[in-house]
């Protein structure tokens, strides 16, 4: 070889070997299956007014895929996921530090109970006992009343699972507590796994019958939280009927069906499409098309700015869609970004609104002696 084609040939293997070791670099840091790469780690958070200590844990991915979550409320304060470019994004909002989630936010990221949703009034009847729940939303009883799992302490212990790594909370809601019967002993694990899952499942006993209705209150923006509004993601919901509300968004008790109404996300559709045809924006309990029991497919929502889509699995048979219509940029968020009107979305898997006056709806009672479970899975990706 001639010093000259043998330099040309030296540059050559140069640049295959870089490239050759960029590629198997970069599948090895994206592999779904190098479970090596998972971590949990732990920080302090804050204090409460009484002085307990909180808690803020970190739960990353071999992706890279990274949730934050603290022992207060449950909530999950932050959430990257990779765009289309492979770039980490924060899509949920929240707040920097847990001051502000003390001060009070529309449930941020939060864990929901004892009854996620409106129980009309405050108000339930159950083997022939009346009830009197904590009222918070104009008469209504919402989300657990004054002092919801939102705004409590959870005891928390970390996870490490052939899964995935996670968190499991655990919270006992006392007789009584905001008028509820019985206590109420409730497990939560959020796991995140390497195909860019978060998970969520939950289990709950109770030594007195009761209503149970727990989920979760993700706002996301798939574009990133803080940048706009959600009206351009597209969505599609498995949902064939939703319950109608009245004026304070309690459910009339019919059931009616999507098709030619704003409410057909069936096929997928701008959430701005027809939001304007729906009074308030959309807030409204979706009832799921089920063949059966167990985890199904209950909606997908794409951002085409992002690239990024995120699927909602669960078991449960109501998933309430609400497109922040009271945000309404008096919130300044992380980073001192501000959550305008529809700056994110809710996807909260759940029973029916008021479902305890409402017999016709799936009963939301957990007896002694049975366990209340549900499972719901936020399934991250980016369209290819
Ligand atoms: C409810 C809304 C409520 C919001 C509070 C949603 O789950 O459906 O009506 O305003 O939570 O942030």
């Amino acid at each position: 070889m001639r010093n000259r084609d043998r330099k040309i040939f030296g540059v050559f293997l140069a640049i295959t070997l870089i490239l050759a070791t960029g590629v198997t670099l970069s599948a090895r840091s994206t592999s779904k299956e190098n479970k090596g790469a998972m971590e949990i780690t732990k920080e302090e958070f804050g204090h409460t007014p009484d002085g307990r200590t909180v808690n803020l844990y970190t739960l990353k991915n071999a992706n890279g895929m990274t949730v934050k979550i603290t022992n207060y409320g449950g909530i999950v304060t932050e959430l990257m996921v990779p765009d289309g470019s492979g770039r980490l994004g924060d899509i949920v909002l929240g707040f920097d530090n847990l001051k502000e989630y003390l001060a009070g936010d529309p449930y941020f990221g939060a864990l929901i109970g004892r009854y996620g949703n409106r129980i009309a009034k405050g108000k339930f009847t159950l083997d022939g006992k009346a009830y009197s729940l904590a009222t918070n939303n104009n008469g209504n009883h919402l989300h657990g009343g004054i002092k919801g799992y939102d705004k409590v302490v959870w005891s928390a212990s970390e996870v490490r699972s052939p899964e995935g790594v996670g968190l499991k909370l655990n919270y006992l809601s006392k007789d009584g507590e905001e008028g509820y019967p019985g206590n109420l002993n409730i497990t939560v694990v959020y796991l995140l796994t390497p195909m860019n899952e978060l998970k969520i499942d939950y289990a709950a006993t109770a030594d007195r019958p009761t209503p149970v209705n727990l989920t979760h209150h993700s706002y996301f923006n798939l574009a990133g939280a803080g940048k706009g509004t959600i009206l351009d993601h597209e969505v599609m919901l498995n949902a064939d009927a939703y319950t109608v509300v009245d004026a304070s968004l309690i459910p009339t008790g019919e059931i009616r069906k999507v098709s030619g109404t704003p409410f057909d996300f069936t096929k997928p559709k701008t959430i701005g499409a027809e939001i304007s045809k729906v009074e308030g924006g959309y807030d409204h309990n979706f009832v799921l098309t089920r063949k059966a029991y167990g985890l199904q497919m209950a909606a997908r929502v794409y951002d085409p700015t992002s690239a990024r889509l995120m699927e909602v699995w669960t078991t449960e048979p109501g998933l309430q869609f609400y497109t922040g219509n009271f945000l309404d940029g008096s919130i300044k968020g992380k980073c001192g970004l501000v959550y305008p009107k529809n700056g994110g979305f809710c996807l909260e898997a759940q029973h029916y609104p008021d479902s305890p006056n409402h017999p016709e709806f799936p009963s939301t009672i957990l007896n002694p002696g049975a366990t209340y479970r549900q499972q719901t899975v936020y399934r991250f990706d980016i369209k290819k």
